[in-house]
């Protein structure tokens, strides 16, 4: 099977995780994209959806979803969402697509995070991808010089800007040991709006699309 045909696999696997009559977080990414055409084959089931980005947003309503804001709809009972990285502890890095922030965001709003990934994406430790980090413009150097600071390597990922109109610092060079802990320093530093550790609020259910099938783990 090709990677596609895995994410395809994995976005039809999710399906079964969406209850009746619901709002729906939706993640952002190709993976992501692959929910989304899945959802619109049972979007008279759902009430509409929550989206994670603009792209999404627009790949939604372009099915004729309903997408409703995260103030209108209240807390989500599922939110699906692909990874860059995901460990068997359910810890993530995530970001790739630059969405981080209202990603981060909806999946604290929801009661169950289904994370769907293919087999590529299951690591023993976080890092390997580049870690991104939103900023506020006005911060990036300082930022930078933080990360240095705690052994990173911050690259500005050059002509990007996000839904929120920030920048994203990628950072190369770090072995996420204990990603709680990484998380939550990264946190803490003026200027940085998000991180792409996921680790906090882990995902609950990894969907991974695998040459043997779909495999269903949880931490
Ligand atoms: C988007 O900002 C990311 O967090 C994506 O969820 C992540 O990059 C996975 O994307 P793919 O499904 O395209 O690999």
């Amino acid at each position: 099977m090709t990677q596609d045909e895995l994410k395809q696999a994995v976005a039809k696997a999710a399906i079964e995780h969406i209850p009746a009559d619901c709002y729906v977080g939706v993640g952002t990414g190709s993976t992501a994209n692959y929910f989304i055409d899945e959802l619109a084959k049972i979007k008279h089931k759902i009430r509409g959806a929550v989206a994670s980005s603009e792209a999404s947003a627009k790949r939604l309503r372009g099915h004729g979803i309903e997408v409703v804001t995260l103030n209108e709809s209240g807390d989500l009972p599922v939110y699906v969402d692909g990874a860059d990285e995901i460990t068997r502890h359910m810890h993530m890095v995530k970001g790739g697509g630059g969405a981080l922030t209202r990603e981060k965001v909806v999946a604290a709003a929801s009661k169950k995070f289904v994370c769907v990934c293919d087999a590529s994406k299951l690591v023993d430790v976080l890092g390997k991808f580049p870690l991104p980090i939103e900023v506020i413009p006005m911060a990036r150097s300082f930022v930078a010089r933080e990360v240095v600071k705690l052994g990173g390597q911050p690259a500005l990922r050059e002509g990007f800007t996000t839904d929120n109109g920030n920048l994203i610092l990628d950072v190369h060079g770090w072995d996420i040991l204990n990603p709680v802990e990484l998380e939550t320093t990264l946190d803490h530093i003026a200027g940085i709006v998000t991180n792409g550790l996921f680790a906090r609020r882990p995902a609950d259910v990894l969907l991974l699309g695998t040459a043997d099938g779909v495999k269903t783990m949880t931490a």
